[in-house]
């Protein structure tokens, strides 16, 4: 297939920006709090992303000591922080992310009118000289600095090149181009691109970068296109969150050069077998259920239900399947451990699985381990890995679940009692008499917290097949206009229930108290 020519080192290789710390935790009701995000990046570094957008420094003091954890901690990929182009901005990036061993600078400004006359309230010659201040003063501090014209696909291609001509001649080494509000198509995202090239043959010497959301279901379409157009960078996000429809889903744009690679003639550098376990992780901590059919990583990506297909795929699989599911990590559920596994057999299996717990987190985990298997005959890598990520939830600041009990009859309706440790380290107890046993639970730890949670969402699953599978609960609920999601595992459904939505409350509540939206400023990249 023919590919226009990006810059000429990486012309056979697509860098994957992952930006699900960033946009992807833009998303309503997701929060993630700064062990959780750690977690996420470490395991984004095992999947092999080449930058991680790790957040967006200025938004709030929480976000910035997240960034900053990321570039100390995480070691391999580049560590990009976001920034707006005023002065304070490019400084608090800096500052998060300077400690790292590869740190960029992400710097934005929206080129299109609808943009600079209505949220800025400015003019095209003051969006050039703030583009230009930006990148110079991201220079300053470092080598590595992107910009992005933002709300580019709705803007004036001829203005658009003159800003990232600006941006180059100040030193940017990425140009990424957004299509902030999903609205451009294949064909003409292309275009754009090839017109972009002709106004700015510098465009040439840097890496061309696009960044597309979903709100048409295109965003991974466009992506491609945008890499058939010369871009060697793609901004994705895991299970494809973000603002609004989310932005490109990373899976599915990397199996698609992986899948297709002999035809394109283009690939990445991401470790394959690790997407699935990285989708569940993001899934879990984000509360972000994962629909069934979805491309790639959904539960059903690889299930034939069909009589025809079930025959095909057992006589030959390429009858029916175009991806083996193992490349992308669907695969082992071998059984790890058993009731008398001791605590040094739990340590092992978990660092095997790049899991490193120890002192109290061990012993919180190993308790855990030990009630699911005295009800589970056999506790797999899948069970551990839902339990190990259950607890890192416990780290959200707010309500805690302390106990709850129900009494259950098809001949009265069901009563339960709960108590919730509350934030100022005291617990509050509450009873509730209602429709069902989970509902009742959910009544009765709004009546302990007095918060008037309105439930949302609710989904049920299983981390693992059989009847003694844990159970997974998603939430999302909200609290005066402000949404939280929260998910909980246990053996017992009533049980990951609360646990669920006790963390969903904690934050839709934090959310509430900071005004809707945590710290984000309210000219925050889409
Ligand atoms: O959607 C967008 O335009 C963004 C920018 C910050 C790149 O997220
Ligand atoms: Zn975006």
């Amino acid at each position: 297939m023919s590919t226009s020519t990006g810059k000429r080192s990486d012309a056979d290789r697509v860098l994957i920006f992952d930006t699900t710390l960033r946009d992807g935790e833009q998303s309503p009701g997701i929060s993630l709090n700064k062990q959780e995000k750690l977690e996420i990046a470490h395991q984004l570094t095992r999947l092999g992303v080449d930058v991680i957008e790790a957040g967006f420094p200025i938004a709030s003091p929480g976000d910035f000591e997240s960034v900053q954890a990321i570039a100390r901690e995480v070691q391999g990929p580049v560590i990009c922080g976001l920034a707006r182009t005023s002065h304070q901005d490019v400084e608090a990036a800096w500052n998060a992310v300077r400690d790292s061993e590869r740190p960029r600078i992400h710097t934005f400004i929206s080129t299109s009118d609808i943009h600079i006359e209505h949220q800025l309230q400015t003019t095209r010659e003051d969006v050039k000289g703030q583009a230009r201040a930006a990148v110079a003063q991201a220079r300053g501090y470092v080598e590595d600095v992107e910009f992005s014209p933002m709300d580019a696909t709705r803007a004036d291609v001829e203005f658009t090149a003159e800003v990232v001509q600006i941006a180059i001649d100040e030193g940017a080494s990425t140009i990424n181009v957004a299509d902030t509000v999903g609205y451009v198509m294949p064909d003409e995202f292309q275009a754009y691109l090839a017109r972009l090239y002709e106004l700015v043959p510098a465009l040439r010497n840097v890496t061309l970068s696009v960044h597309c959301h979903d709100d048409l279901g295109l965003a991974v379409a466009n992506s491609f296109a945008g890499v058939l157009a010369g871009a060697r960078q793609v901004e994705c996000a895991i299970n494809g969150i973000g603002e609004r429809a989310g932005n490109a889903a990373l899976e599915e744009i990397v199996m698609l050069l992986r899948t297709r690679r002999a035809h394109i003639g283009l690939d990445t550098s991401i470790n394959t077998t690790e997407l699935a376990r990285t989708s569940r992780l993001v899934s879990r901590l984000t509360g972000y259920v994962v629909q069934p059919n979805k491309a790639i990583v959904g539960r059903n990506a690889f299930a034939h239900e069909s009589g025809i297909h079930q025959d095909g795929v057992l006589k030959e699989r390429t009858t029916y399947e175009i991806m083996d599911a193992t490349t992308v990590g669907v695969s082992s559920n071998s059984i790890v451990l058993g009731k008398h596994s001791g605590r040094h057999a739990l340590r092992s299996a978990l660092e095997e699985m790049g899991f490193e717990l120890d002192g109290q987190a061990l012993n919180t985990a190993f308790k855990r381990f030990k009630a699911i298997a005295d009800r589970k005959k056999q506790v797999t890598a899948m069970d551990l890995e839902a339990l190990v990520t259950d607890e890192l939830r416990e780290e959200i600041a707010g309500f805690t679940l302390d106990w709850f009990e129900v009494e259950a009859s098809s001949l009265r309706p069901p009563h339960a009692k709960v108590s919730v440790n509350l934030p100022d380290g005291s617990t509050a107890s509450g009873s509730f008499t209602g429709d069902g046993p989970i509902d009742a639970v959910f009544q009765a730890i709004n009546a302990a917290t007095g918060v008037a949670a309105k439930l949302s969402d609710f989904t049920i699953g299983a981390v693992t097949e059989g009847q003694d599978a844990l159970g997974e609960v998603s939430i999302v609920l909200e609290v005066d206009g402000s949404t939280g999601a929260g998910q909980g595992v246990s053996t017992d459904i009533i049980d990951a229930s609360a646990r669920a939505y006790v963390r969903a409350l904690s934050v839709a509540v934090a959310r509430s108290a900071a005004g809707g939206a945590i710290g984000l400023p309210e000219t925050a990249g889409g």
